[in-house]
């Protein structure tokens, strides 16, 4: 303990040399100027719930906002991963902060002043390495910048460039762009002069170190100079355009991957355009840098591109912190298209609403921008947009025109990614306009999703199942299950919780629950607990679907609804001849209600899960989610059936004959109420 204590202290003032001490003054006007709604709110797209804010989580990835900042108490909180503290606490976790950055950067944000000397060499040297990058980074960032305004040849060469672009001092001035002089070591010189060591020059690609003849270059001379910043707005890297026509030098020159800088986990324009992408909760996506820069400079400030790199599910994750709607914008040549196809299937699994603007066959949003201005670019965009899967179902079937076979695969590819999206309403959507589109039957669409959905379902599964361990049992879970064994005498807790009617379950909707689960998850394995005869527990396993026909078979329950009562018939029938049960079968079911009522029921298991959500059922493994969900639905089936069974008993009241029929009915309503109760009771306890 006191061991681990100097090493704390020395690592402290490590990080922290007395000269870069903040004092407590200054921390604490830092502390009373923060307001934690408005430096979260930098990241996180949060909307006014009473009280609180709320927003998405941005440390894990979620759907459905559980992420709670309270302005009055000055603290975040998130009831999915549970990360919590206080404004610095959210800067150290989100940025990577250390303590005093976290200071510095509210500081900064809130216009306080902190007087600090300027650092020795030596300091610079024991800075921590991350450190030491980002502040090259950032120094190199002015110089560049500087050079363009201040230097002769950088305002002869890169900044009549980027004006000949036609971007205005303003736009240059907001990306940070720059000019690196076309010497060859120009920069790593002045880097070195000012204290820098060859290992961060090397580390951040600034400076290219050659083994065999020890020479040293300036990765980046001779081109105009792009920085790429963190949300947050510290510089990570650069990209650099080539200015020559020489078909040699590549277009573009980028920074390596570092400790600071990953270029898959980076959008560029993102610090520029997070603000109006949360105002207008869409993103723009396109292509170039300078794209961005002139949709940018045309008003259409929430605009971000992938750093050259093909867009990655951590890029569409950053988007999603502002916004689920994104609309990509390509060039209209085939290359153009290939690159939207791409990104298409990746943002619709990620939960994103996408939309896409495909321009004139050789104009891209920036020669768009530059020709036509603002007023036109925006009025492009207003009535160009298309949503993703008309445009990928146009675009395919040009190339298909009439060949039968090519149109067969088309289907296929445009229904696969159908059921990539997640909400059910606009898949439904999707598939009737393809319909109409590729002139087939709604019908067959539908089938062909249904497969598909369960495939990508079992594929998720089997990525789950790994990450499972059978022999830990959720304490929570085990109870629940020995409520399904025995319903007639759950345990009562010591304060039965508040009645919640909203959460319960209606009596048809838990019915049609219970098939929905044994169409889409009837033979997934539960292990459960339960009592053996020598008083200890034994591990068992069973699929839902015989936990689900042994536990209505041991009550005698049946369904009210005739086509869910078909569908659990088949289901008992097979396991009592002890085959395995096939939902697939209901797909091409003769019974044309049947199918659709079952196929319908298949489509619509995204909404389990958001169920799940809503109750606030967080529970990591599918196996949890299922017990929970299952020994739910399968108490409110009961409580509906119990209900049903009460107005029953209350009907009778009417044609009472003599008092021992009087005395039969009041006990068994006195019977069936305590059951109600019981289970009540029961539900209370798995909802909670
Ligand atoms: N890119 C890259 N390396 C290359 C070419 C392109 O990293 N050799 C990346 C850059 O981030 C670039 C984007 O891909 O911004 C799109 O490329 P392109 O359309 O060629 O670039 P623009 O930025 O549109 O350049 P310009 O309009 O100046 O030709
Ligand atoms: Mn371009």
């Amino acid at each position: 303990m006191v061991l681990f204590y100097i090493i704390y202290i020395k690592k402290k003032s490590y990080l922290c040399t007395p000269n870069r001490m903040i004092d407590q003054e200054t921390i604490q006007r830092i502390m009373d100027a923060s307001r934690i709604e408005e430096v979260i709110g930098d990241f996180v797209s949060l909307k006014k719930r009473g009280a609180n804010h709320i927003g998405c989580c941005p440390f894990h990835n979620e759907k459905t906002p559980s992420f709670y900042v309270s302005p009055s108490k000055g603290i975040f909180k998130c009831f999915g991963c549970g990360e919590a503290g206080d404004v610095v606490a959210f800067l150290k976790k989100h940025e990577h902060f250390n303590y005093p950055e976290a200071l510095r950067y509210l500081a900064q944000k809130y216009n306080i002043e902190i007087h600090e000397e300027e650092q020795t060499e030596e300091q610079k040297e024991r800075q921590n390495e991350r450190d030491a990058l980002f502040h090259v980074s950032e120094f190199a960032q002015k110089y560049f910048a500087d050079l363009l305004y201040n230097d002769e040849m950088g305002r002869a060469v890169g900044l009549s460039y980027f004006h000949s672009r036609g971007l205005s001092d303003e736009v240059i001035k907001n990306f940070g762009l720059g000019y690196c002089l076309d010497e060859w070591s120009n920069f790593t010189d002045h880097a070195r002069r000012s204290g820098y060591s060859d290992a961060v020059l090397e580390k951040t690609g600034l400076t290219i170190f050659k083994e065999d003849t020890h020479k040293s270059y300036d990765r980046f001379r001779g081109r105009v100079m792009f920085p790429i910043y963190s949300i947050s707005g510290r510089v990570l890297g650069f990209s650099g355009r080539v200015l020559s026509s020489e078909k040699q030098a590549a277009k573009y020159v980028n920074s390596p991957d570092s400790d600071i800088y990953n270029k898959s986990r980076t959008l560029y324009g993102l610090y520029q355009a997070r603000s109006a992408i949360a105002k207008a909760n869409k993103c723009y996506l396109v292509e170039g840098n300078i794209d961005v820069i002139s949709m940018h400079q045309s008003g259409v400030e929430n605009t971000v591109a992938s750093c050259g790199t093909s867009l990655t599910t951590e890029q569409i994750r950053l988007i999603k912190r502002y916004t689920p709607n994104v609309t990509v914008l390509y060039d209209g040549d085939s290359a153009g298209i290939k690159a939207a196809l791409r990104a298409v299937n990746l943002l619709f699994a990620e939960g994103m609403h996408v939309r896409v603007v495909l321009f004139p066959d050789g104009e891209d949003p920036d020669s768009y921008a530059q020709k036509y201005g603002s007023t036109q670019l925006q009025d492009y965009l207003a009535t160009h947009e298309d949503n993703f899967v008309m445009f990928k179902t146009r675009v395919l079937l040009d190339d298909v025109k009439d060949d039968p076979i090519r149109k067969a695969e088309l289907v296929k590819e445009t229904v696969n990614t159908i059921a990539l999206v997640p909400d059910l309403l606009e898949r439904t959507e999707y598939i009737s306009q393809c319909a109409h589109l590729l002139n087939v039957p709604e019908e067959a669409l539908t089938n062909e999703l249904a497969k598909a959905i369960n495939q990508n379902r079992l594929k998720s599964y089997e990525q789950q199942q790994p990450q499972e361990n059978p022999n830990t049992q959720n304490p929570q879970n085990t109870q629940n299950t020995q409520i399904i064994q025995n319903t007639q005498t759950p345990p009562s807790p010591p304060t039965p919780p508040s009645p919640q009617p909203s959460l319960l379950v209606q009596a048809p909707a838990a019915e049609r629950h219970l098939v929905q689960l044994l169409l889409n998850y009837g033979d997934q394995t539960l292990t459960q607990s339960v009592p053996a005869d020598d008083g200890t527990t034994q591990e068992i396993s069973f699929t839902v679907a015989q936990v689900i026909v042994s536990d209505l078979q041991a009550d005698e329950l049946s369904f009210s609804d005739p086509l869910c009562q078909k569908i659990y018939t088949y289901y008992c029938d097979t396991l009592a001849r002890g085959d395995a049960p096939d939902a697939s079968r209901f797909i091409t079911a003769d019974d044309e209600a049947l199918r659709s009522f079952a196929i319908s029921l298949m489509l619509d298991t995204f909404r389990i899960s958001d169920t799940w959500r809503a109750k606030q059922i967080f529970v990591s493994t599918l196996e949890d989610n299922l017990q929970a969900d299952l020994t739910e639905t399968l108490l409110s089936f009961k409580l509906g059936c119990v209900n049903a069974r009460i107005a029953d008993n209350a009907r009778r009241f009417g044609s009472v004959k003599d008092d021992d029929d009087l005395m039969l009915l009041l006990n068994e309503k006195k019977q069936l109420v305590e059951l109600r109760r019981q289970i009540g009771m029961a539900l209370h306890r798995v909802i909670d």
